[in-house]
This record gives C-alpha cells, sequence and structure tokens, in this order.
C-alpha cells in the first residue's frame, strides 16, 4: 500500500496538536508502546488499518499472505491488555484468509478489501460508542457530577468515547454536568488528554491529584464514576488504568455507583476471570522521568490493574447495562456467552 496510517500524537497534547505518518509496522508498534495512540478501541481500529502497510503489491498470494500473518504477530503484542488491539489484528488476518481462499481477485484488490474491512471496524466502533452513550443517559441528571480516570474518551476510541462519550452527548443535549478528572500517574491522561478533550467541547472539568480521590469522593461531590475498559474477563471483573481499583473500592467505601462503559468487544470471554487478563508493565523511566533513579531501587509499574466484578455496579455496552454481580448476573453471562457463539 502506498499510503500510511495517520495518527494524532497523543504524547504532545495538549500544547502540540500534531499529527505523524506511519509507514512499516515497527512505526506502528513504536507508537502504540509509546501511546501516540492509546485507549484499547483506538488500538483496535489502528491496529485494523495497520495491517495492510507493508503489503507488497505482488501477483503471489503466498507472500502476501506471509506479510500479513507477520503484520498480525509484530502488531499484536504491542499493548497486551489492550483487548480490542488483538481483535482488530485478528479480524483482518481472518478476512486475508477469507479472501485468497475465495479464488476471486488477487492481492492488490485484497488489499483494498481489507482497508475497507478496517474502515468499517472503526465505524462500527463509532456506533458502539453513540449506543452505550444513549444506554448510560438514565443515569445522567441535570448537574450530576462524574469522578472518572485516565482517558476514555475520543482520543481512546474511534468515535465520542466509552466513559466520556455519555457525557459528551448529555452534554449536546444541554444537560448540565460537572466532570473531575484523576491526574492518571504516571503518563497523566486524565490531566493531559481527558482535561482537554473535554475542555475543548465546553464541558466543566477540574483535575485532582489521584490521591485526592478518597477525600472528593468522601466530600459528597459526585454522584458517579465512569470508566472505560482495557479488557473485561467473562465474570466481568474488570482491566483499566492503573488507579481504577482504589477508585472502586473507595465508590463501595462511599456508596458511589461505579460503571465501567466499553464496547462489546473489550470483554474477552477465552478471560474466565480477571486473574487471566494479562498486565502489561511498564518501564521504570515512567515514574523516574524527571528525577535519576537512585541505584538499587526497583520500580513496580504496571499499566493496568483489575477491579473485581463484585465493585462493578454496572458495565454498559452497545447492547445495554449488565450487571455482572448479584441479582441480575444471569443476563451478564447469557450476553458473554453470546460472545462465544
Ligand atoms: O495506557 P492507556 O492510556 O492506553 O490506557 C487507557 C485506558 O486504561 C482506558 O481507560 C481504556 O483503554 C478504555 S479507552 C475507551
Amino acid at each position: 500500500m502506498d499510503g500510511g496510517l495517520r495518527l494524532l500524537d497523543q504524547t504532545l497534547l495538549p500544547e502540540v496538536e500534531e499529527y505523524v505518518d506511519l509507514h512499516t509496522i515497527a512505526e506502528v508498534v513504536d507508537a502504540m508502546k509509546r501511546l501516540v495512540v492509546r485507549g484499547a478501541p483506538a488500538l483496535g481500529c489502528a491496529a485494523a488499518y495497520a495491517m495492510v502497510l507493508e503489503l507488497p503489491i505482488t501477483d503471489d498470494a503466498e507472500i502476501w499472505l506471509t506479510q500479513l500473518k507477520k503484520n498480525a504477530r509484530e502488531l499484536e503484542t504491542a499493548r497486551p491488555t489492550a483487548v480490542n488491539l488483538g481483535v482488530g489484528v485478528r479480524l483482518q488476518l481472518q478476512m486475508g484468509h477469507g479472501l485468497m481462499a475465495s479464488g476471486q481477485g488477487d492481492p492488490v484488490t485484497w488489499t483494498e478489501q481489507l482497508v475497507q474491512i478496517a474502515q468499517a471496524f472503526h465505524f462500527a466502533d463509532q456506533e458502539s460508542c453513540v449506543a452505550l452513550s444513549e444506554h448510560a443517559q438514565g443515569l445522567l441528571f441535570d448537574g450530576v457530577s462524574v469522578l472518572t480516570h485516565c482517558n476514555a474518551g475520543a482520543l481512546a476510541t474511534g468515535g465520542i468515547g466509552t466513559a466520556l462519550g455519555p457525557l459528551h452527548l448529555a452534554h449536546s443535549r444541554g444537560v448540565r454536568l460537572k466532570v473531575y478528572a484523576d491526574e492518571t500517574r504516571p503518563l497523566r491522561q486524565g490531566t493531559r488528554l481527558t482535561a482537554w478533550e473535554l475542555a475543548r467541547h465546553g464541558i466543566a472539568v477540574d483535575v485532582l491529584p489521584d490521591s485526592a480521590a478518597a477525600s472528593l469522593l468522601a466530600s459528597g461531590k459526585i454522584d458517579l464514576v465512569f470508566v472505560g475498559a482495557d479488557r473485561i474477563a467473562a465474570n466481568g471483573d474488570v482491566a483499566n488504568k492503573l488507579g481504577t481499583y482504589p477508585l472502586a473500592v473507595l465508590a463501595q467505601r462511599h456508596g458511589i455507583p461505579f460503571y465501567v462503559l466499553a464496547p462489546g468487544n473489550t470483554i474477552d470471554p477465552t478471560c474466565l476471570d480477571g486473574a487471566q487478563i494479562p498486565i502489561e508493565q511498564r518501564s521504570d523511566e515512567e515514574l523516574y522521568d524527571a528525577d535519576p533513579q537512585p541505584k538499587g531501587v526497583g520500580v513496580f509499574n504496571p499499566a493496568f490493574d483489575v477491579t473485581p466484578a463484585e465493585l462493578v455496579s454496572g458495565i454498559i455496552t452497545e447492547q445495554g447495562l449488565f450487571q455482572p454481580h448479584g441479582a441480575h448476573q444471569s443476563l451478564w453471562l447469557e450476553y458473554v456467552e453470546s460472545l462465544n457463539a
């Protein structure tokens, strides 16, 4: 393919809005690891598009398929917790096999078809964001205050966002709302990205240090907690940005509903519970970014943590609101079962 993948470089936000053009799989993998593009659904969309990079212009179907498989291998592990990334990759691999087996067309037309499939995947993510945002509207009322963590907005998806999607939608309909955004150490997705995204849409937002969430929740100022997810296990345990689990514990302590918002393809029925979710470990440098790391000092820097299903008031997807724990658990289990089919 001649073209490249154009991405807004999220590492430069909010100071600089700059796009990067990527032409190789190595460049895309590097961009994913550095969080130029980030957020599980956005990683899925980027991966689906990236799968066509470096596909050769050739008559030889085997050469074409070999490159497609190589692309899949290299992309799939770039961010191991974000399940949508693998969904985008495997969709394209499966489609590539199918096109080849069909006996119709040639590698050049197959590549064009894979671009269209990536566009459809991207469009489906946009639709999921809107649908799940509609399902969440009943939870929002005029004057509502919502606490969120990390960035699960338009920057993190192909559409209007998951945790932030309902807020964008409600705001566009005249609902007055206030958002409190955790800073989200160490990479500060809250301070840099959520604050930027909400402020540019005119949504009132205050940023707080992660460690202030306890006193904020205790203060009675928060009505709801909305977060996204990187991978949801079959039992409803949720992997999301490090610091989500303590928020869920605090929300329960203070009787504040804690909702997870994600497209259905963030649910991984092959992970039976949270213990089976792979958790990405990040580098020491992310903590010691400004300061020298003293000799002999180690670092524990997982990118995500797992919130047990019992702390989750509801999981909202494009199919509606589900409760993985308690009286309505069977509806959740039926839903997960339908994803297996
Ligand atoms: O490390 P990041 O910035 O990719 O982590 C992102 C999150 O944890 C998001 O909450 C999650 O991917 C959902 S985005 C709709």
